[in-house]
C-alpha cells in the first residue's frame, strides 16, 4: 500500500498544467560574442595577470605542483574532511599524507580541531572556501603562523570571490584556482605563489590539447543555444552532441575531460588553453559577481522559509558559485528539477577513500543532503523565480 501511494505521488508530479520546461544549465554557457576578435578586452580577473601565477589545465595540477613546491612529500597536510576528492588525490600523488580536520554542519572549518591535529609530521594547512564563501583566513593564518606552517588556500569554488576587498587566494602561501566552474572557458586552473623565498618555481606547463579545448568550447556554445533558443536550441544541442559522440567513437580521440573526480598523472603538466585565456580576458568580472550575488539573494529570499539556508548572508566581496540546498532526498529533488529542465549537481556525494566517512558525521550529512542550484551570470531574475518555484514543488 505504501509503495502504491508512493508510485501515485511520483506519477502525479508535476501537475499536468504545470509541465513548463526551461533549460537552465548548471554552468555558465559560452556566448558567441565572447569569441569575437572585436570583443573588448578588460583587465583580467584575479589571479590572471597577477605575479606568481602559473596557468594549468585544471586546479588539480596546481595542487600537485604546489605540494611539490612546498616540499611536502612524506609530510602530513591538514585537509578538511569536507572535500571534493580529486584535490586529495592530487596531494597524495605528490607524496603528501592527508590528515582530516572536522568541518561543521555549516561548512566551517573547525579551528580547534585544526590546532589539535598539528603534530611533528605536519607540513601544511589546506583550506577550502566552499561555494565562494570564505573561511576566516586571518584566524587560519594565525594558527598556521604560530605553528610555522604554510597555508594552501583552495579557491577552486571561489574564483572572483573576496573577503571584503581582499581576493580569496591572495593571502595563503599558495592559492589554487579553477576557472571553468565560474567562467565559460573550456579549461583552466591556476597556482598562485604568494609566499616569498621558495627554493624553486612551478614547471612551465605544456600546451592544452586542441581537440579537448575545441570540444569543450563547442559544448558550452551549444549549451548557450539550448539556454537561449528553447526547444529549437535543445534540438541543435542534441544533434551536435550525437554527432560528437559518433565522431569521437570513430576517431578514437579522447579529449581530456574536466569536472572528473580522478587524478590523471599523465595530464599533470597540461596548461590552460589560449582560448580560455582570451575568453577570461573578455568577461566583465564585476558584472558576473553582481549577477551571482543578486541571483543568490533571489533564491535565499524565496527558499529560506522553506529550508534553513547554509549561508544566510552574502558578506561583502563574496561571489557565490551556487546555492547549496539542503534536501532529505537529493536524488528525487534532482530528478524533479531535471524534469523541468533545471540542471543541478549532486554536490560532493563521496569524499576521498582515505577519509573515514563515519569519523565526521556533519560532513556525512552534508554529502547526503547538499544539492547545488545554479546562480550563475547567465540567469535572469525571472529564471531565479522559475527555479525557486520548481524547487518548492520538488520539495513537496
Ligand atoms: C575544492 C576543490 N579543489 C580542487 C578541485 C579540482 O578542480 P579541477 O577539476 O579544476 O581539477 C575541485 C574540483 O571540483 C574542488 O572542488
Amino acid at each position: 500500500m505504501a509503495a502504491m501511494t508512493r508510485a501515485i505521488a511520483v506519477r502525479s508530479w508535476p501537475a499536468p498544467d504545470e509541465r513548463r520546461r526551461r533549460f537552465i544549465p548548471a554552468l555558465p554557457t559560452l556566448w558567441p560574442g565572447l569569441l569575437s576578435p572585436l570583443a573588448a578586452e578588460r583587465p583580467p580577473p584575479f589571479p590572471l595577470g597577477a605575479p606568481g601565477t602559473t596557468r594549468f589545465y585544471f586546479a588539480r595540477n596546481a595542487v600537485f605542483h604546489g605540494v611539490r613546491l612546498l616540499g611536502l612529500a612524506g609530510r602530513e597536510v591538514l585537509v578538511p574532511a569536507y572535500h571534493h576528492g580529486v584535490e586529495i588525490a592530487a596531494l597524495v600523488a605528490a607524496g603528501a599524507v592527508p590528515r582530516f580536520v572536522r568541518v561543521d554542519a555549516r561548512m566551517r572549518l573547525d579551528l580547534e580541531d585544526l590546532v589539535a591535529k598539528i603534530g611533528p609530521r605536519t607540513g601544511a594547512v589546506y583550506v577550502i572556501h566552499y561555494a565562494g564563501f570564505p573561511q576566516p583566513m586571518d584566524d587560519v593564518r594565525a594558527v598556521a603562523t604560530r605553528a610555522g606552517l604554510p597555508v594552501i588556500e583552495d579557491c577552486a569554488l571561489a574564483l572572483l570571490s573576496a573577503e571584503g576587498t581582499r581576493p580569496l587566494g591572495s593571502t595563503g602561501d599558495l592559492g589554487i584556482f579553477c576557472f571553468y566552474k565560474a567562467l565559460p572557458v573550456p579549461n583552466g586552473g591556476a597556482l598562485v605563489v604568494n609566499a616569498t623565498g621558495l627554493a624553486s618555481a612551478p614547471p612551465r606547463p605544456v600546451a592544452a590539447p586542441l581537440v579537448s579545448t575545441l570540444s569543450h568550447a563547442a559544448g558550452a556554445l551549444v549549451a548557450n543555444a539550448a539556454f537561449r533558443l528553447g526547444e529549437a536550441g535543445e534540438a541543435i544541442r542534441a544533434v551536435v552532441r550525437g554527432t560528437y559522440r559518433a565522431l569521437r567513437g570513430a576517431s578514437g580521440l579522447k579529449p581530456v575531460s574536466t569536472g572528473t573526480s580522478t587524478f590523471d598523472p599523465g595530464a599533470v603538466h597540461l596548461g590552460m588553453s589560449g582560448l580560455s585565456e582570451a575568453i577570461a580576458r573578455r568577461v566583465d568580472a564585476a558584472a558576473i559577481v553582481a549577477a551571482r550575488r543578486r541571483n543568490y539573494f533571489l533564491l535565499l529570499g524565496r527558499l529560506r522559509d522553506r529550508v534553513p539556508p547554509l549561508f544566510a548572508e552574502v558578506p561583502a566581496g563574496v561571489s557565490p558559485l551556487f546555492y547549496p540546498l539542503l534536501c532529505d532526498d537529493k536524488a528525487a529533488v534532482k530528478a524533479r528539477l531535471a524534469a523541468r529542465g533545471i540542471e543541478t549537481v549532486d554536490f560532493w556525494r563521496n569524499g576521498h577513500p582515505l577519509c573515514a566517512a563515519d569519523a565526521f558525521p556533519e560532513v556525512a550529512a552534508l554529502r547526503r543532503r547538499v544539492l547545488e542550484l545554479p546562480v550563475h551570470q547567465d540567469l535572469s531574475p525571472e529564471d531565479m523565480a522559475f527555479i525557486a518555484r520548481c524547487v518548492k514543488e520538488a520539495l513537496t
